[in-house]
């Protein structure tokens, strides 16, 4: 089984919730605005394989480091959730090099993670930051946060499934626009186009994104798992395929014990047991 990772520049927290636990990972690069480097790629694809194995693993939530005081004389740095992949790691490469980067890379492997995700956004979510982010299941952000498909201004586009995945979630036109243009959204546009599903103060958003995953944790971990599978179906398949998709995985949640245990807890008017079988 592979390891949860242990990287300063990736932080990795256990909340516990019912009987597993959330998980809270924090990439800390904050005077590089939370940029995706070589060793961070690394590690949050090792967390995704970690928290998929790991059965106490519920909910996984990813966040951005606040930024520290600033040195003197120097102004502050700003906040970010991920201001997208380290450029630095660009320079000097082609193809060759590029591609086994990308081929086997840190957005698919969290798009792939089969348990809920949360990315909470606090500022800078641009480039592979975006892509983090759309690659969760559910975006909160504070009204600070900025959204942005940069990557036309550095001779590029999008190479970690922004361009399919921001345009299933906020359509055709508005993804056209945000990768071709590579200007930067605010969060009340981010909201208005569903390209979040909140926006709450800064102080705030830790509790919400807690809240959220903790209504999540209390479902039966087996039974939240055919729900995703479920709707990603709708983005993979046409309507009348994820239809009947979606028609055998809720038959075949009849042959589980948590189907037993949820009928059951309802009919009988106290709180479900999980097992998850
Ligand atoms: N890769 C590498 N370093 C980055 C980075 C990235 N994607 N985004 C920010 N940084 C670094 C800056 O180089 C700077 O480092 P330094 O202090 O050692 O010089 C530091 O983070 C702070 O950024 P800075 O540009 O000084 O902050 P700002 O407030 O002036 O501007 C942004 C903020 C987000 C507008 C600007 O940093 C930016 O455009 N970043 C790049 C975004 C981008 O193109 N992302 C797509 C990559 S796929």
């Amino acid at each position: 089984m592979v390891k949860k990772p242990d990287i300063d520049e990736l932080t990795v927290e256990e909340v516990p919730s019912g009987t597993g636990v959330v998980v809270i990972a924090t990439v800390n690069r904050p005077e590089k605005l939370n940029a995706l480097n070589h060793e961070v790629k690394e590690a949050i694809k090792a967390l995704a394989t970690w928290a998929d194995d790991a059965d106490h693993v519920r909910v996984i939530i990813f966040q951005g480091a606040k930024p520290g005081p600033a040195p003197e004389g120097k102004r502050p740095k700003p906040n970010a959730f991920v201001a997208g992949a380290d450029v630095s790691d660009f320079k000097g490469k082609d193809s060759a090099t590029i591609r086994p980067e990308f081929e086997d890379n840190v957005w698919e492997a969290v798009w792939n993670i089969s348990k809920p995700t949360i990315a909470l956004i606090d500022g800078y979510a641009l480039g592979g930051g975006s892509e983090l982010a759309v690659s969760c299941d559910i975006r909160i952000a504070t009204p600070r946060s900025m959204f942005g498909t940069p990557e036309i201004n550095l001779g590029l586009i999008p190479g970690g499934g922004g361009t399919q995945r921001l345009t299933w979630l906020v359509g055709y036109g508005r993804a056209m626009e945000m990768v071709m243009g590579g200007g930067m959204i605010d969060a009340e546009e981010a909201y208005r186009i569903g390209l979040v599903n909140h926006v709450i103060n800064p102080d705030s958003l830790m509790e919400k994104g807690m809240e959220i995953a903790e209504n999540l944790a209390s479902k039966s971990p087996l039974t939240i798992q055919v729900a995703k599978r479920a709707v990603r179906a709708a983005l993979d398949h046409p309507i009348s395929d994820g239809v009947l998709l979606e028609h055998n995985m809720f038959v075949d949640l009849f042959d589980t014990k948590d189907k037993d245990i949820g009928v059951n807890a309802f009919l009988e008017r106290h709180t479900p047991e999980w097992t998850g079988e």
